[in-house]
């Protein structure tokens, strides 16, 4: 049993309110953290459009908004506006290895210039109301990068520093690198959250440090949104009547408020939910090519009646 905090990973195009939402029915994720969105300068958003972005979400402190940026200003005032809106907590994303945010040296880039990055914490974390929490990589084109980013992040006291195992220039191939991880990650003052290819208990059980304040997990919490109970030796109670409660309450939000954009959602997010399937491509080719709502609500209603799960 591990008493350490699980967070769900931001997904920007899977993760969004109603997979959060249903998730909280679930149980055993402590935080949820929403995919990243703009926080510049010349685009300093009203508190309105912000509130939008977390309608539906009744228990705001375990939401941690994610803010990709650059700009000190820019940062500073999203961030305090999310904090007016009851979060606790803001994240800064510097791990987004995208070419289109890394070329406007955001995301990732910023651990390429270590030097602008530091300039940019001193700025911002004086005038910062909520709690700082930045997920980062373990370099831009090397895992060898990764002591000096820590050595950086030790001037500062942040809230944690979520580290995704991979670089930016792997993206997401190959595996993550845990190795690098538990090698380095005790020498940062600030608390650290592993993050990468957590898929089941087993794969948390070799990640113990001292300063380890927990878990982050994104594909692994879709396929699987028990995983945060079970890694909390939590009760999950019958998994598959909850899975395809779960399945269910979040294809009904989409379609309740109309269907443009919610195939592609749905196919999105049940790419990962076959996964909880015995045959996970048959599965998954039942839904495919469906662009109509009730072919695609028959044919989940199928699956769910003449498929096997694995758990
Ligand atoms: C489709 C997709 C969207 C993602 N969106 C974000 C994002 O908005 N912000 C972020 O920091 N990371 C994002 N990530 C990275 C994940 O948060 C996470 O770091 C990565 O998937 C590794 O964790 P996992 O192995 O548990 O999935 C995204 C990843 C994928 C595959």
């Amino acid at each position: 049993m591990s008493g350490k905090t699980v967070q769900l990973a931001p997904m920007l195009g899977l993760i969004d309110i109603p997979f959060i939402k249903f998730l909280s029915k679930i149980g055993g994720f402590d935080e949820m953290f929403l995919p990243y969105m703009l926080a510049d300068e010349k685009s300093l958003a009203h508190r309105r459009v912000l509130r939008q972005r977390l309608a539906g979400i009744d228990n705001r402190e375990i939401i941690v908004p994610q803010l990709l940026s650059n700009s000190a200003v820019g940062f500073v005032h999203f961030a305090n506006e999310f904090y007016e809106l009851g979060c606790q907590k803001v994240n800064w994303n510097m791990g987004c290895p995208q070419p289109f945010v890394t070329e406007r040296n955001r995301g990732a880039a910023m651990l390429r210039d270590l030097e602008n990055t530091k300039a940019l914490l001193e700025a911002v974390l004086p005038k910062l109301n909520p709690k700082l929490s930045v997920k980062i990589r373990l370099g831009y084109n090397s895992a060898d990068e990764f002591p000096a980013i820590v050595e950086m992040f030790n001037c500062f006291e942040i809230s944690e520093l979520i580290v995704h195992t991979r670089t930016a220039v792997q993206q997401y191939s190959g595996y993550a690198d845990r190795t690098t991880f538990i090698a380095e990650a005790s020498k940062s003052k600030n608390e650290v959250v592993y993050n990468g290819d957590i898929f089941s208990v087993s794969d948390v059980q070799d990640i113990q440090l001292p300063n380890l304040k927990g878990y982050m997990i994104g594909r692994g919490a879709i396929a699987n949104p028990f995983i945060g109970l079970q890694i909390k030796g939590a009760e999950c109670g019958d998994r598959q009547a909850r899975f395809r409660e779960f399945c269910l309450d979040i294809q009904n939000w989409y379609f309740e408020r109309g269907t443009r954009g919610s195939f592609n959602r749905l196919k999105e997010l049940w790419k990962y939910f076959s996964k909880a399937f015995k045959l996970e491509n048959e599965v998954f080719a039942q839904l495919r090519e469906v662009e109509d709502k009730q072919a695609f609500e028959q044919a989940v209603d199928r699956i769910f009646a003449e498929y096997e799960m694995v758990f």
